[in-house]
C-alpha cells in the first residue's frame, strides 16, 4: 500500500498548527505537503479537472484547509476543486462557507433545535430601535456576519450608541447583526474542539481586564476545564449540522446552559493543545487517515443528475386528504419514497404499507411534472393550465 498523501492548504507553513498537522502527519507514515492555496491554478476539464502548484498537478488523498478569513474566496474554490477530484477535505467547501458567516451558521443551528443567542439582521439604522427590543433591549452586541478575531463585535449600552454603530458599518457594507447580550458570559467563553463527530478537547477563555471579548488574539488567557455533558453534545451538535468534520466550537456560559456563538472550521491549535494537554493534530490526523478511503457524496447534485428528474416533498396539513391512507395509496408511480419526515425522525426508504399520520412529510424523487401533476389529482398534466 503506498503512503497516503496529504495536503495542507496553507499560507503559513511556520505557524504553530500547520507545523503541527505536518509533524503529525509524518509521524503517521503520511507525505505531507504545504501549498499556498493562493500559488495554486485550477483546470476544469471534461473528467474530474485538476489543482496545479507549481507547474505540476498536485496528486493528494486528502486535504487539510486551513484558509484565513481574508482569502476565504480563493481558498474555498481550491477546495471545492479537491472535493470535484473525489479527493477528502477536512472540512467541504460548504461547511467552511456555512460555517464562515455567522448569520447563515445561526440561520441552520435555530432551525436545528440548537441554542442561539437571539439575533436580527438589520439592513438600515432605522431597523436597530426594533431589533434591539425583538432580543431583549440594552445592553446588546452589534457585529457584523463575517468578522473574525474579534473585530467587528461591539458592547453597546444605549439605542443611540447602537444606531450610530449600525449606522457605521452598513455604510463599510457589511451585514449587521444585533444580538442578544448573554452578560452571565461577560469576557469568558468555552473552546471545544469536535474532530469527525467527537469532543478532542475543550477549554475556557476568559479575556483581558473589563474587555468583553474572550479572543486568544485579544490577549485573553486559557484555562482548563472539564466539559459538562450539555455543553458536549451542544458542540457535537453544530459542528454536525453544519457538516464540520474539524471545528472549533465557541459556546457561552448562559443562565440556563450553553449557548452556541459560532464554529471555526480552521481552529488555531496552539492554546487549546497547551491548556488541555490534548495531542489535537493527532487526532485529526487519525481521524482523516481513517476517513480518506471513503467519500462522501452531495445527494443534491445526484439526484439532479437526471433531467427533468428531482425531489419534492409532500407536506400533509397542506393535503390533509392523505392522512390515514397508505404510502402505496399516495404515492405517483415512477416515484421513490426517499424518506418520511416524522417529528425529529426520519423513516427511510418507508415500508408501502406505512400509514400517514398528520404533520408528516413525505420526500419524493422521480419525474417532477408527472409527480407534481398526480399529486394535484391531475393525471393530464396540461390539465392543470386548462
Ligand atoms: N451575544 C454575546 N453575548 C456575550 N458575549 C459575546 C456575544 N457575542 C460575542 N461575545 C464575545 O465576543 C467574542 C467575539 O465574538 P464572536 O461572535 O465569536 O466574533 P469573532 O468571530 O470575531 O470571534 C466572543 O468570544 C465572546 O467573548
Ligand atoms: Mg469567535
Amino acid at each position: 500500500m503506498r503512503a497516503p498523501r496529504l495536503c495542507i492548504l496553507s499560507r503559513g507553513p511556520q505557524l504553530y498548527s500547520t507545523r503541527r498537522l505536518m509533524n503529525e502527519a509524518d509521524a503517521a507514515g503520511m507525505i505531507v505537503e504545504i501549498v499556498d492555496p493562493l500559488e495554486t491554478s485550477l483546470v476544469l476539464d471534461d473528467r474530474n479537472g485538476q489543482v496545479i502548484y507549481q507547474g505540476w498537478p498536485l496528486d493528494a488523498d486528502a486535504v487539510i484547509p486551513r484558509i484565513g478569513y481574508s482569502v476565504t474566496t480563493e481558498g474555498v474554490r481550491v477546495v471545492r476543486q479537491f472535493e470535484r477530484m473525489g479527493v477528502y477535505v477536512a472540512n467541504c467547501a460548504d461547511a467552511i462557507l456555512r460555517s464562515r458567516d455567522k448569520l447563515t451558521a445561526s440561520q441552520i443551528l435555530s432551525q436545528k433545535g440548537v441554542p442561539v443567542p437571539k439575533t436580527a439582521l438589520v439592513t438600515s439604522w432605522k431597523d436597530v430601535e426594533r431589533a434591539i427590543s425583538r432580543v431583549g433591549g440594552v445592553p446588546c452586541i452589534v457585529k457584523t456576519s463575517q468578522g473574525t478575531q474579534g473585530d467587528g463585535v461591539f458592547l453597546v449600552r444605549s439605542i443611540r450608541q447602537a444606531k450610530e454603530m449600525a449606522y457605521r458599518l452598513i455604510a463599510e457594507r457589511k451585514t449587521v447583526l444585533v444580538q442578544e447580550y448573554i452578560k452571565e458570559s461577560h469576557g469568558k467563553d468555552i473552546r471545544v474542539i469536535v474532530v469527525g463527530g467527537e469532543i478532542v478537547a475543550a477549554m475556557r477563555r476568559v479575556s483581558n481586564g473589563r474587555e468583553f471579548r474572550s479572543n486568544f488574539h485579544l490577549g485573553g488567557r486559557v484555562e482548563q476545564i472539564d466539559l459538562p455533558e450539555d455543553y458536549a453534545k451542544v458542540a457535537v451538535d453544530a459542528a454536525n449540522h453544519l457538516g464540520i468534520d474539524v471545528g472549533g466550537v465557541d459556546l457561552l456560559e448562559g443562565r440556563t446552559g450553553p449557548i452556541l456563538l459560532e464554529v471555526n472550521s480552521s481552529p488555531g491549535l496552539e492554546g487549546i493543545e497547551k491548556a488541555s494537554g490534548v495531542n489535537v493534530a493527532g487526532h485529526i490526523i487519525e481521524m482523516i487517515s481513517k476517513r480518506h478511503k471513503i467519500q462522501s457524496v452531495n445527494l443534491d447534485e445526484i439526484v439532479r443528475r437526471r433531467t427533468g428528474f428531482g425531489t419534492i416533498t409532500v407536506v400533509l396539513n397542506t393535503w390533509p386528504q392523505f392522512i390515514g391512507r397508505s404510502i402505496s395509496e399516495v404515492v405517483p408511480p415512477d416515484t421513490n419514497v426517499v424518506t418520511i419526515i416524522r417529528g425529529k425522525e426520519n423513516i427511510w426508504s418507508p415500508d408501502n404499507e406505512l400509514i400517514l399520520q398528520p404533520n408528516d412529510q413525505i420526500v419524493l424523487y422521480g419525474p417532477l411534472e408527472s409527480m407534481r401533476s398526480h399529486i394535484e389529482g391531475n393525471d393530464e398534466p396540461s390539465a392543470a393550465l386548462s
